[in-house]
């Protein structure tokens, strides 16, 4: 693997661990988590054909063009989504466009860590069987909420209220902790031992399921009904919006795209290295990993236990039920005929502990790549403090959950805000850089030839699902969320009492854009950037492009 050490000391030191690296940023608790739920919402198989299609259509070709807008911006040293834009588009207005590739990385980070230490905290208790005797769904339920800090007024309590902010900081300071040893020293060596240790737990949680016996006599349904459910593929529902928005925003949470994420790690190869290859192999990983692992998980668990219409109100109760409440109660059902339920628990939270790591290190690393490459700071210093200021602001999803912030962070930033920047990234690669251009630069280095079919899906039909989908979901779900019409994570209206929450984390996404953009207005006069001119590339030996 050739390197890029001659502009920044930091290249991916193999292959294999840049692969394990990109399939660990897309493979997350999307895949464990979200994917369960998003399908069993949404009627199983009927969800899976847009599934299937958004991937072709927007997923693969997406995945395409931030390894390639990536590593073009790589040549000049870039690793932010404002340079690596900069850098194709030569206009003054390049740079701002580029600052919502920054506030969606680090304000997803701030959260999605927050949900990740609850994945350390349950592993914990699983071993400590801190959560025995919960037998019931809705005992189960009670005990989440009592650890997330949302139980129901005169709910037992289970934990300290410190409990929480205490498996926060120490997941945070994980992160932080692995983000500062760089990219070979840290995030590649992060992916070497969590990404097995991820398969591993998921094939023994997978082949447990799949051959627990029917649980005769409590309402409930063979595991061939939860697996016919998922992957029986359902046209009659093609018509519903509802379904394929849902398909289309997992199929960019799950693969990363639209997160600044992968462009940041694909900034670290050189021309010489292959992307259209490797673009592939990480969406094909991500794909196997989420619906045969993830889709044999949770899901006929949940069947096999409560029935296929129970699995569906399961998903359609809470965000996190599924993973959280009704796996726990599933391997305490298991324990009573072999007891390895604790063991099971352990496995299930820590391959989601796993999943959630290889994830979340990459939300700040284009973060980390605009302070050291347009300030000079160095790397340990950027990061601890970026993790002192992620603290103070999941702070606030930590103390205000019940106010459903979490909820709107991961609908502005989480789902809309990812489809402002494929928009954003799709034009800029293929209309502004053209595709012709476009096209040779994804296969410099290149092991395979892409089709050729897919630079016409990249030129004219992704972008126009994606201005559809923007439209759609602008008029469906933006709009009657921004007036509270309904809340970012239900049908109901945000109640009087959470709405000044809710307006404030609004306004510091606002206010972190408007932070970025004028951190990126010193940078380029600090740095004397001519916008006009573009930027100087940096490794004089790399292969003409
Ligand atoms: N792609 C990551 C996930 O699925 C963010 O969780």
């Amino acid at each position: 693997m050739s390197t890029n050490a001659s502009s920044s000391n930091e290249a991916w030191g193999s292959r294999i661990g840049l692969i394990l690296a990109m399939a660990g940023n897309a493979v997350g608790l999307g895949n464990f988590l979200r994917f369960p739920r998003q399908a069993a919402a949404n009627g199983g198989g009927s969800f899976m054909v847009p599934y299937f299609i958004a991937l072709l259509v927007i997923g693969i070709p997406l995945m395409w063009i931030e390894w390639g807008i990536g590593r073009n911006g790589g040549r000049y040293r870039k690793g932010h989504f404002p340079g690596m834009l900069a850098a194709i588009w030569k206009h003054p207005a390049a740079k701002y466009v580029g600052v919502v590739g920054m506030v969606i990385p680090l304000s997803v980070m701030i959260y999605y860590t927050y949900i990740e230490s609850w994945t350390a905290g349950f592993a914990l208790f699983s071993l400590t069987k801190d959560y025995w005797g919960h037998t019931t769904q809705e005992g189960m339920v009670g005990y989440l909420r009592s650890f997330q800090g949302i139980r129901a007024e005169g709910a037992p309590v289970y934990h300290g209220s410190w409990t929480p902010y205490l498996f926060y900081a120490g997941t945070l300071g994980i992160n932080i902790w692995v983000l500062s040893r760089g990219i070979s020293g840290g995030i590649e060596k992060l992916a070497k031992i969590g990404m097995p240790i991820l398969f591993f737990f998921a094939v023994i949680l997978m082949g447990v399921v799949l051959f627990t016996p029917e649980q005769v006599g409590i309402g409930t349904s063979p595991i061939s009904d939860g697996l016919a459910f998922l992957y029986t593929p359902d046209l009659s529902k093609l018509g519903s919006a509802g379904v394929w928005l849902a398909a289309a925003g997992q199929i960019f949470f799950t693969l990363s795209v639209g997160m600044g994420s992968l462009q940041a790690y694909a900034s670290y190869l050189s021309t010489k290295d292959d992307i259209a290859l490797n673009g592939l192999a990480t969406a094909a990983t991500n794909e196997t990993v989420e619906v045969i692992l993830g889709g044999s998980i949770a899901i006929p668990a949940a069947v096999t236990f409560f029935g296929v219409s129970g699995a569906m109100a399961i998903a359609n109760g809470g965000s996190y039920d599924l993973g959280f409440a009704t796996m726990p109660v599933v391997f305490q059902q298991i324990d009573k005929t072999l007891p390895i339920g604790s063991l099971l628990g352990f496995m299930w939270f820590g391959l989601l502990f796993f999943a959630g790591i290889t994830s979340s290190v990459s939300m700040l690393t284009p973060i980390v790549a605009f302070f050291r490459e347009e300030f000079g700071i160095k790397r340990e210093t950027v990061a601890w403090t970026l993790g002192a200021f992620c603290f103070v602001f999941g702070m606030m999803h930590v103390h205000w959950l019940q106010h459903g912030l979490l909820d709107e962070w991961d609908y502005w930033a989480g789902t809309f805000g990812l489809v402002l920047v494929a928009i954003i990234e799709t034009v800029i690669f293929m209309w502004v850089f053209k595709p012709d251009q476009a096209w040779k630069s994804l296969h410099m280095g290149a092991d395979i030839q892409i089709p050729k079919f897919f630079k016409f899906v990249m030129t004219y039909i992704t972008p126009l699902f994606l201005f559809v989908l923007l439209g759609w979901w602008g008029t469906t779900e933006a709009i009657p969320i921004l007036f509270n019409e309904r809340s970012a994570g239900g049908s109901t209206p945000v109640p009087d009492a959470s709405w000044p929450y809710v307006a404030a984390s609004r306004s510091m996404l606002l206010l972190f854009g408007v932070a970025f953009a004028v951190l990126i207005r010193m940078a380029w006069k600090r740095n004397k950037y001519d916008d006009r001119q573009g930027f100087v590339e940096l490794d004089t030996n790399r292969a003409e492009g």
